[in-house]
Protein backbone atom coordinates (compact mmCIF):
# COMPACT_ATOMS: atom_id res chain seq x y z
CA UNK A 1 0.00 0.00 0.00
CA UNK A 2 2.93 2.27 -0.72
CA UNK A 3 0.93 6.28 -1.40
CA UNK A 4 3.09 8.00 -2.04
CA UNK A 5 6.11 6.19 -3.66
CA UNK A 6 8.48 9.08 -2.28
CA UNK A 7 8.30 8.27 1.16
CA UNK A 8 9.62 4.76 2.15
CA UNK A 9 7.70 4.09 5.15
CA UNK A 10 4.76 4.47 3.91
CA UNK A 11 4.74 0.93 2.45
CA UNK A 12 5.92 -0.91 5.63
CA UNK A 13 4.59 1.72 7.93
CA UNK A 14 1.64 -0.23 10.07
CA UNK A 15 3.54 -3.48 10.56
CA UNK A 16 6.89 -1.57 12.13
CA UNK A 17 4.48 1.03 14.32
CA UNK A 18 2.86 -2.35 15.80
CA UNK A 19 6.23 -3.73 16.07
CA UNK A 20 7.62 -0.84 18.16
CA UNK A 21 4.51 -0.29 19.99
CA UNK A 22 4.85 -3.93 21.31
CA UNK A 23 8.21 -4.02 22.50
CA UNK A 24 8.40 0.06 23.31
CA UNK A 25 4.78 1.63 24.09
CA UNK A 26 2.31 1.72 26.91
CA UNK A 27 0.43 -1.29 28.20
CA UNK A 28 -0.35 -0.58 31.71
CA UNK A 29 -2.65 2.23 31.22
CA UNK A 30 -5.30 1.29 33.11
CA UNK A 31 -7.66 1.88 30.45
CA UNK A 32 -6.15 -0.71 28.29
CA UNK A 33 -9.33 -3.05 28.37
CA UNK A 34 -11.62 -4.09 25.61
CA UNK A 35 -14.95 -2.30 27.58
CA UNK A 36 -16.78 0.57 25.42
CA UNK A 37 -17.74 2.10 28.60
CA UNK A 38 -13.63 2.92 30.35
CA UNK A 39 -12.71 3.21 26.63
CA UNK A 40 -15.20 6.16 26.48
CA UNK A 41 -14.92 7.83 29.37
CA UNK A 42 -10.95 7.58 29.21
CA UNK A 43 -11.01 9.07 25.61
CA UNK A 44 -13.05 11.69 26.54
CA UNK A 45 -10.63 12.70 29.50
CA UNK A 46 -7.47 12.34 27.01
CA UNK A 47 -9.02 14.77 24.42
CA UNK A 48 -7.63 18.07 26.03
CA UNK A 49 -5.39 16.47 28.84
CA UNK A 50 -2.36 14.81 29.44
CA UNK A 51 -2.38 11.00 30.47
CA UNK A 52 -0.48 11.65 33.85
CA UNK A 53 -2.81 14.28 34.94
CA UNK A 54 -6.17 12.18 33.62
CA UNK A 55 -4.89 9.16 35.68
CA UNK A 56 -6.23 10.25 39.11
CA UNK A 57 -9.44 11.98 37.38
CA UNK A 58 -9.93 8.52 35.96
CA UNK A 59 -9.93 6.10 39.16
CA UNK A 60 -11.81 8.72 41.11
CA UNK A 61 -14.33 9.13 38.09
CA UNK A 62 -14.14 5.14 38.01
CA UNK A 63 -14.56 4.34 41.26
CA UNK A 64 -18.11 6.97 41.64
CA UNK A 65 -19.14 5.89 38.17
CA UNK A 66 -18.62 1.87 37.37
CA UNK A 67 -21.10 1.41 35.00
CA UNK A 68 -22.84 3.70 32.28
CA UNK A 69 -25.98 2.72 34.04
CA UNK A 70 -24.74 4.64 37.50
CA UNK A 71 -23.11 7.99 35.48
CA UNK A 72 -26.74 7.78 33.16
CA UNK A 73 -28.68 7.74 37.34
CA UNK A 74 -26.15 10.56 38.57
CA UNK A 75 -26.97 14.34 38.96
CA UNK A 76 -25.06 16.31 36.29
CA UNK A 77 -23.49 18.08 39.36
CA UNK A 78 -22.06 14.92 40.34
CA UNK A 79 -19.79 14.04 37.48
CA UNK A 80 -18.75 17.71 37.00
CA UNK A 81 -17.56 17.94 40.44
CA UNK A 82 -15.50 14.91 40.04
CA UNK A 83 -13.91 16.55 36.35
CA UNK A 84 -12.97 20.01 39.03
CA UNK A 85 -10.29 21.08 37.70
CA UNK A 86 -9.69 19.21 34.75
CA UNK A 87 -11.34 21.89 32.54
CA UNK A 88 -13.07 21.83 29.05
CA UNK A 89 -16.26 21.16 31.09
CA UNK A 90 -18.45 20.82 28.22
CA UNK A 91 -16.59 17.26 28.28
CA UNK A 92 -17.84 15.99 31.38
CA UNK A 93 -22.24 17.80 30.47
CA UNK A 94 -21.64 16.19 27.10
CA UNK A 95 -20.05 12.59 29.12
CA UNK A 96 -23.22 12.71 31.04
CA UNK A 97 -26.13 13.85 28.17
CA UNK A 98 -24.59 10.79 26.13
CA UNK A 99 -24.61 7.85 28.59
CA UNK A 100 -28.51 9.51 28.99
CA UNK A 101 -28.73 8.80 25.68
CA UNK A 102 -27.21 5.21 25.13
CA UNK A 103 -29.69 4.27 27.91
CA UNK A 104 -32.71 6.24 25.96
CA UNK A 105 -31.81 5.25 22.43
CA UNK A 106 -29.73 1.80 22.80
CA UNK A 107 -31.27 0.00 25.65
CA UNK A 108 -27.88 1.07 27.72
CA UNK A 109 -25.79 -0.87 25.47
CA UNK A 110 -22.97 1.32 24.26
CA UNK A 111 -23.22 0.88 20.41
CA UNK A 112 -20.43 -0.34 18.07
CA UNK A 113 -21.18 1.03 15.05
CA UNK A 114 -18.69 3.74 14.49
CA UNK A 115 -21.83 6.14 13.07
CA UNK A 116 -23.69 5.32 16.26
CA UNK A 117 -20.86 5.87 18.49
CA UNK A 118 -19.85 9.12 16.91
CA UNK A 119 -23.51 10.77 17.26
CA UNK A 120 -23.29 10.50 20.62
CA UNK A 121 -22.84 14.07 22.30
CA UNK A 122 -18.97 15.13 22.50
CA UNK A 123 -17.87 12.48 20.47
CA UNK A 124 -16.25 13.42 17.13
CA UNK A 125 -14.70 11.27 14.21
CA UNK A 126 -10.96 10.40 15.96
CA UNK A 127 -12.75 9.64 19.32
CA UNK A 128 -15.16 7.49 17.62
CA UNK A 129 -12.64 5.53 15.57
CA UNK A 130 -10.53 5.38 19.08
CA UNK A 131 -13.70 3.87 20.80
CA UNK A 132 -14.46 1.26 17.97
CA UNK A 133 -10.90 0.19 17.49
CA UNK A 134 -9.94 -0.10 20.78
CA UNK A 135 -13.07 -1.91 22.61
CA UNK A 136 -14.49 -3.99 19.53
CA UNK A 137 -11.01 -4.09 17.23
CA UNK A 138 -12.91 -2.18 14.66
CA UNK A 139 -10.64 -0.87 11.65
CA UNK A 140 -11.00 2.78 11.80
CA UNK A 141 -8.51 5.45 11.39
CA UNK A 142 -7.96 8.03 14.06
CA UNK A 143 -6.89 11.75 13.91
CA UNK A 144 -6.38 13.58 17.19
CA UNK A 145 -3.89 16.20 17.78
CA UNK A 146 -0.58 13.84 18.28
CA UNK A 147 -1.56 11.65 15.37
CA UNK A 148 -1.40 14.83 12.82
CA UNK A 149 1.77 15.88 14.55
CA UNK A 150 3.27 12.74 13.85
CA UNK A 151 2.08 12.73 10.21
CA UNK A 152 2.68 16.12 9.29
CA UNK A 153 6.71 15.77 10.53
CA UNK A 154 7.22 12.08 8.89
CA UNK A 155 5.59 12.90 5.56
CA UNK A 156 6.36 16.55 5.52
CA UNK A 157 2.68 17.58 5.27
CA UNK A 158 2.94 21.62 4.85
CA UNK A 159 0.01 23.83 6.23
CA UNK A 160 -1.74 24.59 9.77
CA UNK A 161 -3.65 21.06 10.57
CA UNK A 162 -6.81 23.07 11.50
CA UNK A 163 -6.70 23.98 7.78
CA UNK A 164 -9.95 21.79 5.81
CA UNK A 165 -8.24 20.92 3.16
CA UNK A 166 -4.58 20.33 5.07
CA UNK A 167 -7.28 18.25 7.20
CA UNK A 168 -8.43 16.22 4.67
CA UNK A 169 -5.02 15.37 3.31
CA UNK A 170 -4.26 14.13 6.58
CA UNK A 171 -7.37 11.82 7.10
CA UNK A 172 -6.62 9.94 3.68
CA UNK A 173 -2.68 9.02 5.08
CA UNK A 174 -4.58 7.73 8.59
CA UNK A 175 -7.06 5.68 6.41
CA UNK A 176 -4.44 4.61 3.86
CA UNK A 177 -2.05 3.67 6.33
CA UNK A 178 -4.16 1.31 8.37
CA UNK A 179 -3.35 -2.35 8.82
CA UNK A 180 -5.09 -5.14 8.02
CA UNK A 181 -4.77 -6.56 11.60
CA UNK A 182 -3.67 -5.54 14.77
CA UNK A 183 -5.74 -1.97 14.78
CA UNK A 184 -5.53 -2.47 18.49
CA UNK A 185 -1.40 -2.25 18.82
CA UNK A 186 -1.30 0.07 15.60
CA UNK A 187 -3.50 2.37 17.56
CA UNK A 188 -2.22 2.51 20.63
CA UNK A 189 1.23 3.21 18.67
CA UNK A 190 0.39 5.98 17.03
CA UNK A 191 -0.74 7.91 20.25
CA UNK A 192 2.19 6.55 22.33
CA UNK A 193 4.98 7.56 19.14
CA UNK A 194 3.19 11.30 19.56
CA UNK A 195 3.05 11.33 23.37
CA UNK A 196 6.45 9.54 23.85
CA UNK A 197 8.74 10.48 21.14
CA UNK A 198 7.51 12.64 18.61
CA UNK A 199 6.52 15.29 21.06
CA UNK A 200 5.58 18.91 19.96
CA UNK A 201 8.97 20.46 21.61
CA UNK A 202 12.06 18.93 21.87
CA UNK A 203 11.10 14.80 20.20
CA UNK A 204 13.29 11.95 20.31
CA UNK A 205 14.46 11.09 16.82
CA UNK A 206 17.64 9.17 17.97
CA UNK A 207 14.55 6.84 19.39
CA UNK A 208 12.26 7.08 16.97
CA UNK A 209 12.16 3.98 14.29
CA UNK A 210 10.82 6.04 12.07
CA UNK A 211 14.08 8.75 11.78
CA UNK A 212 15.35 7.65 8.79
CA UNK A 213 12.07 8.03 6.60
CA UNK A 214 11.09 11.29 8.24
CA UNK A 215 11.04 14.74 6.09
CA UNK A 216 11.06 16.49 8.95
CA UNK A 217 14.01 15.30 10.68
CA UNK A 218 15.81 14.83 7.22
CA UNK A 219 15.03 18.89 6.36
CA UNK A 220 15.49 19.73 10.18
CA UNK A 221 11.98 21.38 10.22
CA UNK A 222 11.05 19.28 13.35
CA UNK A 223 10.02 22.71 15.19
CA UNK A 224 8.12 23.99 12.05
CA UNK A 225 5.72 21.03 11.23
CA UNK A 226 2.90 20.80 11.90
CA UNK A 227 2.92 24.44 10.96
CA UNK A 228 1.26 26.73 13.54
CA UNK A 229 -2.27 28.30 13.21
CA UNK A 230 -2.04 32.31 11.99
CA UNK A 231 -1.61 33.92 14.97
CA UNK A 232 -4.24 36.13 15.74
CA UNK A 233 -3.45 37.91 19.31
CA UNK A 234 -5.92 36.42 22.24
CA UNK A 235 -8.43 39.16 23.35
CA UNK A 236 -8.47 39.98 27.06
CA UNK A 237 -11.03 40.26 29.53
CA UNK A 238 -10.85 41.47 32.82
CA UNK A 239 -13.60 40.84 36.01
CA UNK A 240 -13.82 40.75 39.40
CA UNK A 241 -14.15 37.96 41.70
CA UNK A 242 -15.86 38.89 44.91
CA UNK A 243 -14.41 36.69 48.03
CA UNK A 244 -17.29 37.33 50.22
CA UNK A 245 -16.38 35.97 53.92
CA UNK A 246 -18.50 35.62 56.59
CA UNK A 247 -17.62 33.85 59.55
CA UNK A 248 -15.09 31.17 58.42
CA UNK A 249 -17.37 30.77 55.13
CA UNK A 250 -17.28 32.07 51.36
CA UNK A 251 -20.28 33.05 48.95
CA UNK A 252 -20.15 30.72 46.08
CA UNK A 253 -22.90 31.30 43.19
CA UNK A 254 -24.14 28.71 40.67
CA UNK A 255 -23.44 29.57 37.25
CA UNK A 256 -25.40 29.12 34.38
CA UNK A 257 -25.66 25.96 33.21
CA UNK A 258 -24.55 27.19 29.40
CA UNK A 259 -21.47 29.11 28.58
CA UNK A 260 -18.16 29.66 30.12
CA UNK A 261 -18.24 27.07 33.38
CA UNK A 262 -21.59 27.00 32.52
CA UNK A 263 -22.88 24.93 35.89
CA UNK A 264 -20.07 25.16 37.67
CA UNK A 265 -19.62 26.75 41.66
CA UNK A 266 -18.00 30.37 41.53
CA UNK A 267 -17.60 33.53 43.17
CA UNK A 268 -19.74 36.23 42.44
CA UNK A 269 -18.24 39.15 39.84
CA UNK A 270 -18.74 42.46 39.13
CA UNK A 271 -16.77 44.74 36.66
CA UNK A 272 -13.92 45.78 37.17
CA UNK A 273 -15.69 49.32 37.18
CA UNK A 274 -18.13 48.51 39.69
CA UNK A 275 -16.70 49.47 43.63
CA UNK A 276 -16.62 45.83 45.23
CA UNK A 277 -18.56 47.26 48.23
CA UNK A 278 -21.29 48.48 45.81
CA UNK A 279 -21.70 45.10 44.24
CA UNK A 280 -21.92 43.44 47.63
CA UNK A 281 -24.83 45.71 48.48
CA UNK A 282 -26.26 44.61 45.44
CA UNK A 283 -26.22 41.16 46.42
CA UNK A 284 -27.85 42.30 49.51
CA UNK A 285 -24.95 41.85 51.90
CA UNK A 286 -23.10 45.10 53.64
CA UNK A 287 -19.67 44.70 53.34
CA UNK A 288 -15.77 46.01 53.89
CA UNK A 289 -12.90 45.43 52.04
CA UNK A 290 -10.18 43.63 53.43
CA UNK A 291 -6.73 43.09 52.61
CA UNK A 292 -5.80 42.70 48.89
CA UNK A 293 -5.79 39.51 47.15
CA UNK A 294 -3.04 39.14 44.24
CA UNK A 295 -4.64 38.91 40.79
CA UNK A 296 -4.17 36.17 38.35
CA UNK A 297 -4.95 35.50 34.16
CA UNK A 298 -6.87 32.17 32.83
CA UNK A 299 -6.54 31.03 29.43
CA UNK A 300 -9.84 29.53 27.68
CA UNK A 301 -8.96 28.69 23.75
CA UNK A 302 -10.31 31.75 22.67
CA UNK A 303 -9.79 34.69 25.20
CA UNK A 304 -7.66 35.42 28.12
CA UNK A 305 -9.59 36.66 31.40
CA UNK A 306 -7.83 38.89 33.94
CA UNK A 307 -8.87 38.07 37.63
CA UNK A 308 -8.59 40.72 40.35
CA UNK A 309 -10.30 38.99 43.20
CA UNK A 310 -11.53 41.38 45.88
CA UNK A 311 -11.79 40.02 49.58
CA UNK A 312 -15.11 41.71 51.86
CA UNK A 313 -15.83 41.12 55.27
CA UNK A 314 -20.01 40.61 55.81
CA UNK A 315 -21.12 41.45 58.91
CA UNK A 316 -21.96 37.41 60.84
CA UNK A 317 -25.42 37.83 60.72
CA UNK A 318 -26.64 38.98 57.83
CA UNK A 319 -28.70 36.95 55.25
CA UNK A 320 -28.39 39.27 52.08
CA UNK A 321 -30.25 38.53 49.09
CA UNK A 322 -30.78 34.48 49.73
CA UNK A 323 -30.48 33.96 45.97
CA UNK A 324 -31.20 30.21 45.34
CA UNK A 325 -28.56 29.61 43.50
CA UNK A 326 -25.82 30.38 46.42
CA UNK A 327 -24.58 29.37 48.99
CA UNK A 328 -22.06 30.08 51.92
CA UNK A 329 -19.52 27.15 52.57
CA UNK A 330 -15.99 26.65 54.31
CA UNK A 331 -13.49 26.72 52.53
CA UNK A 332 -12.86 22.69 52.94
CA UNK A 333 -16.39 22.47 52.22
CA UNK A 334 -15.69 24.66 48.80
CA UNK A 335 -12.70 22.63 47.76
CA UNK A 336 -15.51 19.80 47.21
CA UNK A 337 -17.83 21.40 44.87
CA UNK A 338 -17.32 21.57 41.33
CA UNK A 339 -15.52 25.01 40.80
CA UNK A 340 -13.43 26.27 38.01
CA UNK A 341 -10.05 26.15 38.33
CA UNK A 342 -8.76 29.80 39.50
CA UNK A 343 -11.50 30.01 41.48
CA UNK A 344 -9.94 26.84 43.47
CA UNK A 345 -6.93 28.79 43.24
CA UNK A 346 -7.98 31.89 45.05
CA UNK A 347 -9.88 29.76 47.90
CA UNK A 348 -6.52 27.76 48.08
CA UNK A 349 -4.74 30.75 48.81
CA UNK A 350 -7.09 32.35 51.41
N1 LIG B 1 -4.55 9.83 24.24
C1 LIG B 1 -5.77 9.65 23.73
N2 LIG B 1 -6.18 8.39 23.90
C2 LIG B 1 -5.18 7.75 24.53
C3 LIG B 1 -5.00 6.43 24.98
N3 LIG B 1 -5.95 5.51 24.82
N4 LIG B 1 -3.85 6.11 25.59
C4 LIG B 1 -2.91 7.05 25.75
N5 LIG B 1 -3.01 8.30 25.35
C5 LIG B 1 -4.15 8.65 24.75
Amino acid sequence: MIIHPAIPATADFAPRLIHWQRGHGRHDLPWQVSDPYTVWVSEIMLQQTQVDTVIPYYARFMARFPDLAGLAAAPEHDVLALWSGLGYYARARNLHAAALKVMAEHGGVFPRDVEAIAALPGIGRSTAAAIAAFSFGERRAILDGNVKRVFCRLFGVDGWPGDKKVENRLWQLAEALLPADGIRPYTQGLMDLGATLCRRSRPDCPRCPFTDDCIAHRDGRQAELPTARPRKALPEKATVMLVLRRAGEILLEKRPPTGIWGGLWSLPECSPDEDPVAAARRLGYAAEPLAELPGLSHTFSHFRLAIQPKALAVAPRQDGAREPGTLWLTPAEARQAALPTPVRRIIDSL
